[in-house]
């Protein structure tokens, strides 16, 4: 189906996994910070399941608060790995544009409503790439799935979150899969960002269902999978 141009989501054919580290308690970070302190407690082999995964996926998707506080690279940094396309969802394009995702040699694709041309011209002289939606379509993860298999080839696609993130991919049950590297520790604090937030879900026959695969232990750390039910 198409609806303003865009086929809306449910016959895509896009794989599409969430993949966390999280606290006991389901936070990504401890406090309001970066996540970096959160993970530091990952191996070697940890970080290799990571890259893995990076290397497996088309694409990898974040929102513009993680680019922000984190500055990740989000790439694939083994020998002879293929880094995902990296896309960001951004209404404001509110960025230093010296973030890792700018300045590197890798694909970013960014996905916004912003109109502002300065920022929308300096995108596009780091050789990074824009694509222009509507706010409420920025706002429609179905349709923004569609339009990345449409328009970039995009097959599969890791969610890294954060919170806010993975709550706009969860409220229209998009995840395939949900991947959790889980740390042994209690983190608290309602404001701390958690797994998936957003408005949630008010009634629990809205709330999406997923089976569990598997677990695996890496030293003290879980990682557990589930796919959608
Ligand atoms: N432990 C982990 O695995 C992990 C992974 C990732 C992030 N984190 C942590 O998560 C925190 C950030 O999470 P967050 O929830 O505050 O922000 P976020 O999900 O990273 O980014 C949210 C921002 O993205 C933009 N956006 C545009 N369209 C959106 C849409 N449809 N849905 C959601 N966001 C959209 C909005 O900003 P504008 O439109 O104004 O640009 C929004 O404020 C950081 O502290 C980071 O350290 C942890």
């Amino acid at each position: 189906m198409f609806i303003l141009g865009f086929r809306i989501g449910e016959d895509n054919q896009v794989k599409i996994i969430l993949f966390s580290e999280i606290s006991l308690d389901g936070k990504l970070t401890v406090g309001n910070c970066s996540s970096k302190e959160l993970l530091e407690s990952m191996s070697e082999k940890e970080i290799e399941l990571i890259q893995q995964h990076r290397n497996k996926y088309d694409a990898i998707l974040v929102g513009s608060e993680t680019i922000k506080i984190d500055n990740p690279n989000l790439t694939c940094r083994l020998e002879h790995g293929v880094s995902p396309i990296r896309v960001i969802l951004s209404s404001g394009l509110n960025f230093s544009f010296n973030e890792n995702v700018f300045i590197d040699e890798n694909r970013t694709v960014l996905v916004t409503s912003s109109n502002d041309e300065e920022k929308l011209k300096k995108i596009t002289e780091l050789n990074k790439e824009v694509l222009l939606v509507s706010a409420t379509d920025l706002k429609d993860m179905r349709k923004i799935v569609c339009l990345l298999e449409d328009k970039l080839g995009i097959k599969s696609l890791i969610v890294e979150g954060g919170g806010s993130t993975n709550w706009s991919f969860a409220k229209y049950n998009l995840f395939d899969e949900i991947h959790l590297l889980q740390f042994p520790v209690l983190v608290g604090g309602k404001n701390t960002t958690s797994l998936v937030d957003g408005e949630g879900f008010q009634k629990i026959d809205l709330c999406v269902n997923y089976q569990f695969m598997k677990v695996e232990q890496y030293g003290t750390n879980l990682y557990l999978t589930f796919t959608k039910k």
